[in-house]
């Protein structure tokens, strides 16, 4: 049987606010995206994940749902939406939505039904709990946003949960019919077509039974930010989480199980490796596959790149499949930590390890985190905790297209300022450079597409020294050989045996590679895929 899309695909995200307006109110919107698809079929990739679209009053700018089956307006339509996917799929690129399960909008006519009351047939949909036994809020939970989780309602005399804005009340997971209504959504979706779901904090979404204190975190210092006071353990990855993932996966599965019919669900979880292995599922399966963030915070260096990647793949439970993310809508975009030269290697890594790469618009730009003037601050978590660099609008910005007006995003002033060197960051300008990021995630993505070996074949780490991280990549009779320089200067890789007689795929670097005695000679910054005879 041949592996399913989602095994050999890449997947790109679409923050759809920043990807491209049609309407002229400097948002971006879904006729946007459909009028960007062959941009993303030119650059390789293989499905979207589109963030939230749905009618939202946009405290947390989509991540507020106030009604789950339908399209915000200024998104566009229901039937823009089946437009987008009708176009994509012609084009055999997959849909992916954003799934937000554990909170709604406080907007949404649940909670209000909820709030209404405490007899009200929807109060046990949400969290509500009297006061502490002293007074206050029932246990020192706190929002991820900063401040006490729980939110006091003085017309019914209780406090509600809400682990992120109190404009997002947590739903009651525990409560069947939250459970029923919640699985409707994700039908509506499957039969409109879509091939699957980003699912929200899906950590998130049971907690211990009374709401335990959380313990206090020994290691908080206050530029962490007030949600690391204390250790999520009882708000948070409770057991019960992984019959809910359970559920949601039979109802994936009951859409379609074959290699181009599977739908899928990708877990948001950020928690250490031993804990996210538990997500693939246990007797039942769960998420396909629970995101693995793991580069984005990580040492950048080869030893300790080496040893990460060795131990998630020793810690995949059997028949799980891999993954890897070098950025998303809430951290700090890939050419801001490592550099623009380093981005190049980071786009390397990212499409030739073994599982689905997820990549982040504008990556493929190199770019980078934007400097929001104070003024311009959109992001209710920066306006919460301000200066402690925990904003993410430097990393929402809109993409650049060409070198016209607002870089050919919006006719109008866009929602948040775009990158200074947009005139030459752009995709029109950077598509005519060979030697640009952009043409190299292209190339990348080519070579990924026509090598099994890369996508489906095994993954072998290499000795190497020095800032060199090497490893083999092998499908049968294919074998490949990639090896990163992760540092500024020139590097040695002493070639193994069966590598003796190699050729060039790619590098991030112009120049032909250079190979003398068996060694390999790595230019500072460069990057190599070599293939074996
Ligand atoms: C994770 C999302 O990625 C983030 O943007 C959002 O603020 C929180 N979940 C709350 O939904
Ligand atoms: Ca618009």
């Amino acid at each position: 049987m041949s592996a399913p899309w989602w095994q050999t695909g890449t997947i790109y995200q679409v923050y759809p606010r920043s990807f491209q307006d049609t309407n002229g109110d400097g948002i971006g919107d879904l006729n946007g995206i459909t009028q960007r698809l062959d941009y993303l079929v030119d650059l390789g990739i293989d499905a979207i994940w589109i963030s939230p679209i749905f009618p939202s009053p946009m405290s947390d700018f989509g991540y507020d749902v106030s009604e789950y089956c339908d399209v915000d307006g200024r998104f566009g339509t229901l039937a823009d939406f089946d437009a987008l996917l009708a176009q994509a799929h012609a084009r055999g690129l997959k849909v992916l939505l954003d799934f937000v399960p554990n909170h709604t909008s406080d907007r949404h006519h649940w909670f209000l039904e909820s709030r209404a009351s405490r007899s009200s047939p929807k109060r046990d949909w949400y969290l509500w709990h009297d006061p502490a036994p002293g007074g206050g809020p029932p246990s020192n939970w706190i929002s991820d946003f900063g401040g006490s989780a729980w939110e006091w309602d003085e017309a019914t005399g209780q406090y509600y949960y809400h682990a992120f804005l109190k404009e997002q009340p947590d739903l009651n997971w525990r409560n069947p019919a939250v459970q029923a209504a919640m699985h409707d959504v994700l039908r509506f979706w499957f039969d409109r077509g879509v091939d699957g779901f980003r699912i929200d904090v899906l950590w998130h979404m049971v907690k211990a039974a009374g709401f335990p204190d959380n313990p206090s975190n020994p290691a908080w210092q206050p530029a962490m930010g007030e949600m690391h006071r204390v250790l999520q353990v009882n708000s948070t990855d409770q057991p019960e989480v992984h019959m809910l993932a359970a559920a949601m996966r039979d109802i994936a599965d009951s859409y379609g199980a074959g290699a181009q019919s599977a739908r899928v669900l990708i877990g948001e979880i950020y928690l250490p490796v031993e804990r996210l292995m538990h997500y693939y599922g246990g007797e039942r399966p769960g998420v396909h596959l629970p995101f693995n963030f793991q580069l984005i915070d990580a040492p950048w260096n080869a030893r300790a790149l080496a040893n990460l990647i060795a131990e998630y793949e020793a810690a995949l439970p059997p028949g799980g499949w891999p993954n890897w993310v070098l950025g998303n809508h809430d951290r700090p975009r890939v050419a801001a930590k490592r550099g623009q030269a380093q981005a190049r290697i980071a786009a390397v890594l990212l499409l030739t390890l073994r599982g689905t790469p997820t990549l982040y618009y504008g990556d493929e730009l190199g770019l980078s985190d934007v400097a929001i003037p104070p003024e311009q601050v959109r992001d209710p978590r920066e306006l919460r905790e301000p200066g402690l660099g925990l904003g993410r609008d430097p990393v929402r910005t809109p993409m650049s297209w060409a070198a016209s007006k607002n870089a050919d995003f919006s006719t109008a002033r866009p929602w948040l300022p775009l990158h200074q060197d947009w005139p030459t960051r752009n995709v029109e300008r950077m598509a005519q450079n060979p030697g640009s990021i952009l043409e190299l995630y292209r190339q990348l993505l080519a070579v990924r597409r026509e090598h099994p070996a890369l996508t489906i074949g095994s993954l072998a780490m290499l000795d190497a020294e020095g800032d060199v991280l090497a490893y083999e990549r092998r499908h049968e009779a294919q074998r490949l050989l990639v090896a990163l320089n992760l540092g500024a200067h020139a590097q040695s890789l002493a070639l193994p045996g069966w590598a003796g007689d190699c050729r060039l795929l790619l590098s991030t670097t112009a120049g032909p590679p250079r190979i003398e005695g068996g060694v390999l000679l790595l230019r500072p910054d460069e990057g190599v895929i070599l293939t074996v005879g």
